[in-house]
């Protein structure tokens, strides 16, 4: 496993080939390069798209050699529709970074956003596993390997976003770790880190590169907080201090940047099913049953539910919604399931 000291040494030279086989050139929001992108896609979409053979099919054999004009007019709307249809990827254009985008929730959060068509700047200390992922995308990703646990590790990485993608539409501040055990046992130095990665990392990123949304007079951050922060759970007061801090700057930072275009919103998962679940699992069948049993929906949570969620967040589709903090456990912390009863 390799871990990298700094974003800017781990990284490849500007327009130099990636691993994946693609360049990583810069990466300016509005260039050339964006259209050149899109254009490409909406080539493919448009020949493969079933609405383009309806409009040959059903036209009638003269049409192509000069038809009445209602058949103009049609072909007219059915080129508008494939043209929307073939640019309707809800972050076409836009840029992306992932914290903690090396596995887990970051990870199946970087497939979702690259789906959505953004272009994602994948970051994380395990240098294969970022290329692994990098490997999976199909928008020329970019990987700026980063430990953010180290002091000024946070504007190391937003000068490298800004240096190598020209600064972001979206960020989603998703690395973290918890810290088990009991309150008396708790350690200066073990605090410290949880604080930088899971707390201090997060507002020095949107200081670094906040300012970039605001130029651009949008942005969506998207916070992954869990839901410790809206209950007591045992052992882990550490932990859930650094989740309630991700709730309450959330909605500090909504009144900040909410005037200047900026959304930022946080999400809530309750037991997805990660390597961190994982790790302190001796029998995961077991638990994960007997967990599963607390959960309204009947089942444990994927990676893939966070993402589309933070997905959503991040587009234009949820540009009424900010300062929100939203839950994602499938019913576990808000509904009551028939083992509790209803008394
Ligand atoms: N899984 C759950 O049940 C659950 C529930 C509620 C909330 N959450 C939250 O969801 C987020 C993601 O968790 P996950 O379940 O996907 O965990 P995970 O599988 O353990 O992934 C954690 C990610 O954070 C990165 N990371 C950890 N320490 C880092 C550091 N010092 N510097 C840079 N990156 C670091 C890891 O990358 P490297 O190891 O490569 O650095 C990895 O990509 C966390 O904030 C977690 O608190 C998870």
């Amino acid at each position: 496993m390799a871990h990298a000291q700094r974003p800017m040494e781990a990284t490849t030279t500007r327009n130099a080939p990636t691993t994946t086989g693609r360049s990583r050139r810069s990466h300016a929001p509005h260039d050339s390069h964006d259209e050149r992108r899109g254009t490409k896609k909406c080539d493919h979409t448009a020949i493969t798209h079933p609405k383009i053979r309806f409009v040959y099919i059903a036209l009638p054999r003269d049409y192509r050699a000069g038809g009445p004009k209602e058949f103009e007019a049609m072909e007219g709307a059915k080129m508008q529709e494939s043209q929307h249809d073939r640019c309707s990827k809800p972050l076409e254009s836009r840029t992306a970074l992932v914290t903690g985008s090396s596995r887990g929730i970051g990870e199946a959060t970087a497939k979702a956003l690259d789906e959505a068509g953004a272009r994602v700047i994948l970051t994380g200390r395990t240098i294969a596993d970022l290329e692994r992922v990098a490997a999976g995308l199909g928008n020329e990703p970019v990987v700026i390997p980063t430990d953010l646990s180290e002091a000024g590790a946070g504007t190391r990485l937003a000068e490298a976003a800004i240096s190598r993608a020209g600064g972001v539409d979206v960020l989603v501040n998703n690395a973290g770790f918890p810290i088990r055990g009991a309150p008396e046992d708790l350690v200066e130095a073990e605090l410290d880190r949880i604080l930088a990665v899971n707390v201090r990392s997060i507002l020095m990123l949107v200081a670094g590169l906040g300012p970039t949304m605001i130029e651009r007079g949008r942005g969506s951050i998207i916070n992954v907080s869990s839901v410790a922060s809206l209950r007591g759970p045992v052992g882990r007061v550490a932990y859930t201090a650094t989740k309630g801090a991700i709730d309450a700057m959330t909605r500090a930072l909504a009144a900040d940047w909410g005037p200047k275009g900026v959304r930022v919103n946080a999400v809530n998962p309750g037991i997805i099913k990660t390597a961190m679940f994982e790790s302190r699992q001796d029998d995961m069948t077991a638990v994960a049953q007997a967990m599963a049993r607390r959960v309204a929906l009947g089942r444990l949570g994927e990676p893939r539910d966070v993402a589309e969620l933070i997905a959503f967040l991040a587009s234009d589709a949820a540009g009424y919604i900010t300062g929100e903090t939203i839950t994602i456990d499938g019913g576990m912390v808000h509904a009551m399931t028939a083992q509790e009863g209803s008394g």
